[in-house]
């Protein structure tokens, strides 16, 4: 069996969404510590309805399938549903990922995250902070370490 399926071939030679929204309502910029990739999701949101969504990964092929399948999954969306958007889901609609690339579809559903987050901030929206961890204290993260 090939090692990717034909959606995250598809969607890395082809990848929806790529770009940079100049008056974002919301930016959202992750990184794994471990590999050094990046990811940054732009949303243009109007009455809680994700209306544009673009990004620009500094990545793997699957991190860039990731974030175009993620943008693909939030754009028309509630705010509500894209907070409810799980890697996991993001690699299912794929169509699967190795074992070893779980962790780059993570990129995304922390990059939706963070960007709605940023929203939040810039609008004094307030929201519950445990549903938003920093994504800084992902080294901790990795090392264990309790809060
Ligand atoms: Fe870094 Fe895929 S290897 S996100």
């Amino acid at each position: 069996m090939a090692l990717y399926s034909d959606k995250v071939m598809d969607h890395f030679t082809n990848p929806r969404n790529v770009g940079k929204i100049e008056d974002a309502d919301g930016i959202g910029e992750v990184g794994n510590a471990k590999c050094g990739d990046i990811m940054k999701i732009y949303l243009k949101i109007e009455n809680d309805i994700i209306t544009d969504v673009k990004f620009s990964t500094f990545g793997c092929g699957s991190a860039i399938a990731s974030s175009s399948m993620a943008t693909e999954l939030i754009k028309g969306k509630p705010i509500s549903q894209a907070l409810e958007l799980t890697n996991k889901a993001v690699a299912e609609a794929l169509d699967g990922l190795p074992a070893h690339k779980m962790h780059c579809s993570v990129l995304a559903e922390e990059a939706i995250r963070s960007a709605i987050k940023d929203y939040y901030d810039k609008n004094g929206i307030a929201y519950d902070k445990a549903k938003f961890p920093d994504p800084h204290d992902e080294e901790e993260e990795h090392n264990f370490e309790e809060e």
